[in-house]
């Protein structure tokens, strides 16, 4: 695998590539990042990952600065993975002057869920994208569905913008106690830890009372809130949507997904479940 810190130099590399297959990440891999690489090696060739700790997607008070960086052992796992290039771009090679021009996020998705808490964050997500996109020029794009609401602004920001590039998703890895594999895993205290699959059974228990045909979506996300809250998470959001455009189900939305997002102490945790109504 090569490893590459300058546009120009990812330039010659692809230099001619035509069925490029990319996976985007912040780097610190995990499982979940693994599998995108093992998912894009069966839909095309290079493999492109890049590693890029985005400032532009962070907050201020957010954990750009402490966000973990772990170059050496992450070219390990891509390399083992089948990735054939990875691209670690220092913020400079990035953003040599400040990005004035960006993308705007409809409000609709920029103020919603994860974006009504991160005041900006996918306009910094959409315009690193759309940078890395120009610079790889893939042919397809594979992103994980753990972070729904990113994989939904990208899909839209592909196809209004026309590019020529097939956005995927990839399934959500957890470790055996049903916590979604995260970078930000790694900042829980070892009891935090042991409480953090509790995200991911009270959206599991939402989706299991919907499956049974409950439809009162609020009462059961303030249920779901409130058992966090009494376990001591904060919560931002709990929240059920059609799965396909996001908005508030309609009564005959038979595709839903249930969204969370919620702190434990001074880390923010999110995960999501889908499922067909049927
Ligand atoms: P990062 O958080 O590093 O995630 C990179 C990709 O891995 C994303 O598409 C994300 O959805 C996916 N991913 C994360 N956890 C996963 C899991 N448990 N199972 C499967 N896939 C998982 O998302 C970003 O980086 C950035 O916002 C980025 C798109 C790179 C733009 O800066």
């Amino acid at each position: 695998m090569k490893l590459i810190h300058t546009v120009t130099d990812l330039r010659a590399a692809l230099a001619g590539a035509r069925d490029t297959a990319f996976v985007p990440t912040m780097g610190n891999l995990h499982a979940g990042h693994v599998s995108l690489v093992e998912m894009a090696r069966e839909h095309g060739h290079p493999v492109v990952a890049s590693l890029f700790v985005n400032p532009l997607q962070f907050g201020a008070g957010e954990d750009f600065e402490r966000y973990p960086r772990t170059l050496d052992a992450d070219c390990e796992k891509l390399a083992a993975a089948g990735c054939d290039l990875a691209f670690a771009p220092s913020v400079a090679e990035i953003y040599p002057a400040p990005q004035t021009f960006t993308i705007r996020v409809p409000d609709s998705l920029a103020n919603d869920l994860c974006g009504a808490f991160r005041p900006g964050h996918f306009e910094g997500v959409a315009t690193v994208v759309l940078k890395l996109f120009n610079l790889v020029q893939p042919r397809v794009a594979v992103f994980g569905k753990k972070d729904y609401q990113q994989l939904h602004v990208i899909r839209h920001l592909a196809r209004q913008f026309n590019l020529p590039i097939g956005i995927l998703g990839g399934e959500t890895l957890r470790e055996a106690d049903g916590l979604a594999m995260s970078s930000r895993n790694g900042y829980l205290t070892p009891v935090e830890r042991a409480q953090a699959p509790q995200l991911h059974r009270e959206l599991a228990a939402l989706d299991a009372a919907l499956q049974a045909g409950d439809k009162d979506y609020d009462a059961l996300a303030a249920r779901a809130r409130r058992h966090l809250n009494m376990a001591g998470w904060r919560v931002d959001y709990i929240a059920v949507r059609d799965a396909a455009t996001l908005a508030t189900p309609a009564i005959d939305s038979t595709r839903l997904v249930v969204l969370g997002a919620a702190w434990l102490g001074s880390t923010r945790l999110i995960d999501n479940v889908q499922f067909d109504l049927n």
